[in-house]
């Protein structure tokens, strides 16, 4: 039973069953829950919107509720009767995947059963092979309806071939219209404020260009290494698991020409034309144009071999990369000869994921001493954005320069909580709007460029270089700036 409903219901929240797949798992406990648990704090979930969890577990609705509690109140703002109205919207359904047992799909029929009105949301928050299965076991049980939507969350498959698959299979059942593809960095604000910076203010258009742009950097960097993680990493590796997605997706904004409306199809058309014109890196030019590393021990710090794990070493974890480095270009009139440099890796020195763009230096210069401009916009730890100009130090004499940020700090300048990006998506996947999930034709875009390097490597019988965990790379990532007299942002004064 749900009690008490929030003060202020926003208007666009439907009446939803949210169906979870894998909603045990490590992804729903951590960032599900707590998102949705926001959402209801904040009026955005209808009175009778339930979550239902689908495992393995054999829980009841009460172990489920009470395991929830245990393992998600600490982590969400304490409001006794918010919480308790919360728990009421859990539900738990045993589903015997892949096994000869099919009472849990019946049980989720009688459960769904005298509510084909509301908005479905299957949500598969489970490994990328189950999702085609899911979907045909949801159509064979009469559960989609035209009021369905599904969600796949990343990986979508480990390679263009194998993303057709999976977007073949999910599209039997389900139109394009449908299906939600999940990057969370789209849901983080700076992301969604890139667009406002670039759409709703007139001074930077004219400088958005080869004319005016050196270059650009996209870094997401993590100190955490991989424990535990190892059976998905040696197959994903860097490049599949963060540039595949979500560093080509922030590329993507950086460069795309203005949308005609702030809509979900203009937007994603224009996203999906820069894909399209990235550059190819192949055959040879993988070697010129792209760094592997990967984590080596420290005093303090296992090496990425030596991170705790189920199951010892292979050769396959001698050869993933726990770092990449790529110089990408955009091959169109407003990007010609401008160096898009990606670099994501782990256990690096800090967290931090940031776009820079490096502006050219004046075109002639009458003081000593200056720097070409550079915006950054830091997505995370602080959110902002900095606009390094340059100064005159004050004092008498000799005219000094000093580069001074102008900064904008949201959470300094915003004093509404900036919502977690899990919460953003699942609003708008039960609002039915699109627009910051990938389309089939981006996803697979992506994974066509991606392919010839994943291949330039697979064949090469090099490793990766090795570098220490804590610091910034192997030499290779710092090469491919210096060569043409640039550096990454932290290494310069
Ligand atoms: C996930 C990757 O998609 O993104 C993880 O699978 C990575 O390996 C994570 O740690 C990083 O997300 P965030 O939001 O912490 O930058």
């Amino acid at each position: 039973m749900i009690t008490g409903v929030p003060a202020v219901l926003s208007p666009t929240c439907h009446i939803a069953d949210l169906v979870v797949f894998g909603g045990t798992g490590d992804l729903s406990m951590r960032k599900l829950l707590p998102a949705l648990f926001h959402s209801d704090l904040e009026g955005r979930l209808a009175p009778e919107t339930r979550v239902i969890a689908m495992s393995r577990g054999g829980l009841t609705d009460a172990d489920f509720r009470g395991k929830v509690d245990a393992e998600v109140r600490a982590a969400v703002p304490d409001d006794a009767e918010a919480w308790q109205r919360f728990l009421g919207r859990l539900y738990h359904v045993s589903v015997d995947v892949g096994g000869d047992d099919d009472s849990g799909w019946s049980d989720l029929v009688k459960m769904l059963a005298g509510h084909e009105d509301r908005d479905r949301v299957f949500y598969l928050a489970s490994p990328p092979m189950t999702f085609g299965p899911f979907c045909r076991e949801l159509q064979q049980a009469g559960l989609v309806t035209p009021r369905s939507r599904v969600v796949l969350e990343k990986p979508l498959g480990r390679d263009l071939v194998s993303a057709q698959r999976i977007n073949d299979e999910v599209g039997e059942i389900f139109d394009e219209q449908q299906v939600f593809r999940i990057d969370h960095y789209l849901g983080k604000e700076t992301v969604q404020n890139l667009l406002v910076l670039r759409f709703a203010n007139a001074f930077l258009e004219p400088i958005w260009n080869s004319l005016w742009i050196d270059h650009v950097q996209i870094t997401a960097a993590e100190t955490v290494g991989t424990p535990g993680r190892r059976g998905y990493y040696d197959h994903a590796g860097a490049l599949r698991d963060m540039v595949q997605n979500h560093l080509l997706q922030l590329l993507t904004l950086v460069a795309m020409e203005p949308p005609a409306r702030n809509d979900r199809e203009a937007i994603r058309d224009e996203k999906v034309k820069v894909l399209q014109s990235l550059r190819p890196i192949v055959g040879t030019e993988v070697d010129r144009f792209t760094v592997r590393g990967q984590y080596t021990g420290t005093r303090d710090m296992p090496s990425y071999l030596d991170e705790p794990a189920s199951t010892p070493p292979t050769e396959a974890s001698r050869r993933v990369e726990t770092f990449t480095a790529i110089r990408a270009e955009v091959k169109n009139w407003r990007w010609a000869g401008v160096p898009f440099y990606l670099r994501t890796g782990k256990r690096m020195p800090y967290r931090r994921s940031e776009i820079v763009i490096q502006f050219k230096d004046v075109p002639h210069s009458i003081f000593p001493g200056g720097t070409p401009n550079r915006l950054v916009l830091r997505l995370q730890p602080e959110e902002g954005i900095e606009l390094h100009i340059m100064a005159k130090e004050p004092g008498a004499g000799e005219t000094l320069l000093k580069p001074v940020p102008l900064s904008l700090s949201f959470g300094k300048t915003f004093t509404a909580r900036v919502p977690e990006a899990y919460e953003r998506l699942l609003s708008d996947v039960l609002a039915g709007n699109p627009t910051l999930f990938m389309r089939r034709d981006e996803v697979e875009a992506a994974w066509r460029w991606i392919d010839p390097i994943l291949a330039a490597w697979e064949s090469s019988a090099e490793l990766p270089e090795p570098y220490p965990a804590g610091t910034t790379g192997p030499a290779g990532a710092h090469e491919l700036l210096g060569r043409s007299g640039r550096a990454w942002h932290e290494e310069e004064a």
